[in-house]
């Protein structure tokens, strides 16, 4: 296993299967993509998770957390996030946060990450901000 930083590019395909596979892929590509800091875990060299991290006023919001469906629930998502969370301390962040499918909090409350309260529905779904202040 290894974790290291990647292209945006690179984290299309991924999001693309795992996240919306019914929309063309330009739905997964977002306008800060060329900002953000992007994260993916290879096992033999084949990328099975990403995460996409963007940093503001020592703040970072981390989006389009996807693993492969083959898989998932082996504990690779949470290497990842573990890993994205250490890089945010490092660079001094004092808040780490997400816009949380809502039935993922119980996934991040594991990791120290409260929910806001603050829900919202987008393309269907709905989501609450998490978030772990150092
Ligand atoms: C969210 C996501 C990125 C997590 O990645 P993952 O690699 O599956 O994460 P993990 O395997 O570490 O954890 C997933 C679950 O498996 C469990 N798990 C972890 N290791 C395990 C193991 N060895 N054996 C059994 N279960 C395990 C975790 O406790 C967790 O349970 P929960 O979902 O009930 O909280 C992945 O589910 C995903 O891509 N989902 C679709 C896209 C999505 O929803 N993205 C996030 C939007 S907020």
């Amino acid at each position: 296993m290894l974790i290291r930083e990647i292209q945006p590019e690179e984290t299309w395909p991924l999001r693309h299967r795992v996240m919306w596979p019914d929309h063309p892929i330009d739905f997964v590509k977002i306008e800060e993509d060329k900002e953000g800091i992007h994260y993916g875990l290879f096992l033999d060299e084949n990328l099975t998770s990403v995460v996409s991290c963007f940093e503001s006023n020592g703040e970072m919001q981390f989006r389009k957390f996807a693993t492969s469906l083959d898989h998932q629930g082996k504990g690779w998502g949470s290497k990842l996030l573990l890993h994205l969370l250490e890089e945010a301390k490092k660079k001094g962040c004092k808040r780490v946060w997400c816009n949380a499918r809502l039935e993922k909090k119980g996934f991040y409350e594991r990791f120290g990450m409260v929910d806001t309260f603050n829900r919202f529905q987008k393309s269907g779904k709905d989501y609450t901000i998490m978030e772990i202040r150092f």
